[in-house]
């Protein structure tokens, strides 16, 4: 009788050994998951919104690139009827949604914002030097520019509608501007 019981001992303590040395094991794997995760996480791109600064940094360069636009006779007067905090608003949630940031861009498709305005390609160019310009004011690497400027370039069919070099066209009569924001 002794010795069973204390073969029941013995196999208890056996079990419980068991289920600690489990535990013990679960938790270096979950460790070594953890490590692998944190090591993936550093090795993962940053996005260009991440590289750009965030939101702070966007909105701090097309303040400037804003204000270079509305000293640039070769587009300004394309601006004439434009409500500026609202296209402001608009370009920074723009820039920072197309970048990988967490902003949702609520204004008109390309197509509608442009329509009937009449931009030429010159015109194009000459905004994209501005902005190229606010880039370089705050220090933005060359590869971050080429990015940006990439994901922008691409709406450009959807913006000129004039094939022509010229510059400091006037705003049709005819365009009707967007509301300012609530
Ligand atoms: C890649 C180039 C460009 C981008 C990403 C861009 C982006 C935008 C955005 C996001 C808006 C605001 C839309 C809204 O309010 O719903 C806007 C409006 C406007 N854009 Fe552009 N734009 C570009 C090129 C140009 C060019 C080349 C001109 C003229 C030279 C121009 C003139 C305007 C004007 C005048 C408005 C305001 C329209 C209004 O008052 O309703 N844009 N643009």
């Amino acid at each position: 009788m002794r010795t069973r019981q204390h073969a029941i001992n013995v196999s208890a303590v056996g079990f419980m050994l068991a289920i600690l040395g489990g535990v013990a094991c679960a938790k270096k794997d979950q460790a070594a998951s953890d490590t692998a995760a944190a090591v993936a996480a550093d090795t993962t791109p940053k996005s260009l919104y991440d590289r750009l600064g965030g939101k702070s940094a966007i909105t701090a360069v097309i303040d400037t690139f804003v204000a270079r636009v509305a000293a640039d006779t070769r587009i300004n007067k394309k601006f004439a009827k434009t409500n500026i905090p609202r296209v402001k608003a608009m370009l920074v949630d723009q820039v920072c949604a197309q970048t990988g940031g967490p902003c949702t861009y609520t204004g008109r498709t390309m197509k509608e914002a442009h329509k009937g305005m009449k931009v030429t390609e010159g015109e194009f160019n000459a905004l994209v030097e501005d902005l190229t310009s606010a880039l370089n004011t705050f220090s933005v690497p060359k590869k971050e520019q080429d990015e940006l400027l990439a994901a922008l370039g691409s709406m450009k069919g959807d913006i000129v509608e004039v094939k022509s070099a010229a510059t400091g066209t006037a705003l049709p009569a005819s365009f009707k501007p967007a509301p300012a924001l609530k």
